[in-house]
């Protein structure tokens, strides 16, 4: 688009959305209109005492007194499938808790329920559908925030997208039952990450969809302090040490870039179109990203004798240990 046909093109979208604006204020006039958004107004209001009653309980929750418990067989008594599930998953344990009834069964996620018991009164218990994400996982938080799992999970780049504990786990109905999983790996983050996806078909790629290796193996669903969620430092490379030991070193020659920039510095961390998950389709051009033929570059400078000529372009095929080396300075040998 030419820059005159752009501003054209401006204005007339700025005009149109003018009109939009103006729409709304005309209509407010008419008799039917009003009555329609008094509707949706208390419809709204309905929506947000619910919602308010539901968090309040959640406040409430551990300062209630123990006279406000009424007990799991008691709840089971109306609830019986999920008295079945509860039974057969992990949180009939917490009935053992020593801590008192506001730690224990059903209760010690939904709160106390007696006013609700006795009415049946669904707005009397705490609706994990009535309480935001955040709400929700502190709840969960209650008992599972302990240990270098879950602890940074208030600070995850989950939580902070709206993403809680109950859009991975389903306490009552679990597709997989160890760890209550909505769905398998990776079928449960590709529901989100659909685009990681694509990493996963490419003709080279950890075989994450074979199940040889999941995402968790890498990634801390639960957050953490390092970027992308990653279990371990990736400049550092641990992460990837935890499976590869030989790249681990130390070695008396190290290459310096697996150990400053790490493995993604040259390798794909999940797919690639080309072998080894390299970045780059042809070697060469890898290593030629730092290392050229002059000399004002980080890395020393290739020797002008490597001409670009057919021999010297299978860089690996001399310099082999290229991940370190315990005998050779140029990596000839390991
Ligand atoms: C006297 C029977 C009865 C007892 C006892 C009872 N409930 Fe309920 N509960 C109901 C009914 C009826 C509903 C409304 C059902 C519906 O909306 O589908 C309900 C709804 C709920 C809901 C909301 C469901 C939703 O759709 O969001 C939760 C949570 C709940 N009960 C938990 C409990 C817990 C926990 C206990 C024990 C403290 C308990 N109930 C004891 C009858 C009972
Ligand atoms: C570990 C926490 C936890 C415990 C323990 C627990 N619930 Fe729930 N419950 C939830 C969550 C979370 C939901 C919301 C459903 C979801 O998102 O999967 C829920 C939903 C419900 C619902 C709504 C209907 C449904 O099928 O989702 C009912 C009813 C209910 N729970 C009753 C009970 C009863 C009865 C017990 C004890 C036998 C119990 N819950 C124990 C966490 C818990
Ligand atoms: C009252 C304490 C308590 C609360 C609240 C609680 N849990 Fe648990 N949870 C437990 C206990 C205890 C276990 C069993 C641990 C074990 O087997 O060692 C457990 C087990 C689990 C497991 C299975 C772990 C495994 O290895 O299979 C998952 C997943 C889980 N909880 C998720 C949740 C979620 C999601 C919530 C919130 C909706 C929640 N829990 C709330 C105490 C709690
Ligand atoms: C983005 C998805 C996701 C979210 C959000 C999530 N989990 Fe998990 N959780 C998983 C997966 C996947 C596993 C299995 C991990 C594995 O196999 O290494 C798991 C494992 C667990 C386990 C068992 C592992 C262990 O350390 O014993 C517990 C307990 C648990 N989660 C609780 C929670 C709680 C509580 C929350 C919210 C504070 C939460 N999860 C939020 C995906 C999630
Ligand atoms: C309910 C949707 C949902 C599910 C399920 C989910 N995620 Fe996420 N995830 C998100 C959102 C939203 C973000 C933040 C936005 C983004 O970076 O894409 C995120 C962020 C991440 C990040 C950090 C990305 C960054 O740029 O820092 C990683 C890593 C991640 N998710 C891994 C996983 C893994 C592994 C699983 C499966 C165990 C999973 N996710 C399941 C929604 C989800
Ligand atoms: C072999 C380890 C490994 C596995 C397995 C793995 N990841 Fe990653 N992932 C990484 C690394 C390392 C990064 C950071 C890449 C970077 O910084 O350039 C990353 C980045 C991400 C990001 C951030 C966006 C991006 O591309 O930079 C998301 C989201 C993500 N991974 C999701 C997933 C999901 C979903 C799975 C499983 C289907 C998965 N990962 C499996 C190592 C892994
Ligand atoms: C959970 C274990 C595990 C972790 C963690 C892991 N890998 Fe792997 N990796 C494997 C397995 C298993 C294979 C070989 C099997 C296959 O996919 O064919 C492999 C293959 C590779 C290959 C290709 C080897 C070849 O011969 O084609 C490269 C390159 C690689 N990984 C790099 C990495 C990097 C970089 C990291 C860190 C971001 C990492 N790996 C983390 C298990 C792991
Ligand atoms: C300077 C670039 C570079 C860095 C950094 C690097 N690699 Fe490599 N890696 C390569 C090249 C090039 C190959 C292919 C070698 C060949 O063609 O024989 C390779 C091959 C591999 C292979 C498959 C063959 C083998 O030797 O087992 C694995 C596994 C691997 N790398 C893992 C890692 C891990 C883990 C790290 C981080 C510790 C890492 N790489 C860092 C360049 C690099
Ligand atoms: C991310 C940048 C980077 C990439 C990519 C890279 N290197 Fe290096 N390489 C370096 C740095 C920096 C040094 C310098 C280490 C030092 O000064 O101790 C080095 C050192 C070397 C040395 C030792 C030279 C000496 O004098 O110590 C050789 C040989 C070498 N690289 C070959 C390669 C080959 C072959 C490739 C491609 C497979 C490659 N490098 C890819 C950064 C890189
Ligand atoms: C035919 C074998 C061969 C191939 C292929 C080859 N090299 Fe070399 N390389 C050598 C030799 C021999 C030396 C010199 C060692 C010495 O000075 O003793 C060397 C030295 C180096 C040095 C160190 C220079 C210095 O003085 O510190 C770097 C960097 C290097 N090569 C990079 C590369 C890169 C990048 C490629 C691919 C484009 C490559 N080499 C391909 C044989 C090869």
């Amino acid at each position: 688009m030419t820059r005159v046909k752009f501003k054209i093109y401006l204005v007339f979208v700025l005009l149109l959305g003018f009109m939009f604006l103006l729409l709304p204020m005309a209509a407010r006039g008419t008799n039917g209109q009003s009555e329609t958004q008094h509707k949706k107004k208390d419809e709204k209001k309905r929506k947000a005492s619910a919602d308010e009653t539901s968090a309040d309980l959640a406040q409430r929750i551990y300062t209630a007194d123990a006279s406000q418990y009424v007990g799991t067989e008691t709840c089971k008594t109306c609830h019986e499938d999920i008295g079945k599930t509860f039974d057969e998953g992990p949180h009939w344990k917490t009935l053992h808790d020593k801590h008192g009834v506001q730690w224990q069964g059903c209760e010690a996620c939904h709160g106390p329920g007696k006013e609700h018991a006795e009415s049946a009164d669904p707005d009397k218990i705490i609706r994990f559908a009535g309480l935001s994400r955040e709400e929700s996982s502190k709840r969960c938080l209650s008992c599972h925030e302990f240990g270098e799992e879950h602890a940074n999970f208030l600070r995850s780049q989950h939580l902070k997208n709206n993403v809680g504990c109950v859009d991975c786990h389903s306490v009552h109905h679990p597709r997989v039952q160890r760890q209550l999983l909505r769905a398998a790996q990776p079928q449960l983050c590709y529901s989100c990450h659909l685009e990681r996806k694509a990493d996963f078909s490419r003709p080279f790629h950890h075989k994450v969809n074979e199940g040889l290796v999941s995402c968790t193996d890498c990634h801390n669903p639960h957050g953490g302090f390092l970027t992308r969620q990653l279990r371990a430092t990736n400049a550092q490379d641990t992460l990837c040490f935890n499976c590869h030991t030989d790249k681990a070193g130390p070695f008396a020659f190290e290459h310096a870039p697996v150990k400053t920039e790490g493995c993604v510095s040259c390798h794909e961390p999940h797919g690639s179109p080309n072998p080894r998950l390299l970045k780059r389709a042809n070697v060469n051009l890898l290593c030629l990203e730092c290392h050229t033929f002059t000399v004002d570059s980080a890395a020393p400078a290739i020797p002008s004798f490597h001409n670009q000529a057919q021999k010297y372009q299978a860089c690996t095929m001399c310099h082999v240990a290229i991940h370190g080396s315990n005998s050779d300075h140029f990596f000839f040998k390991p």
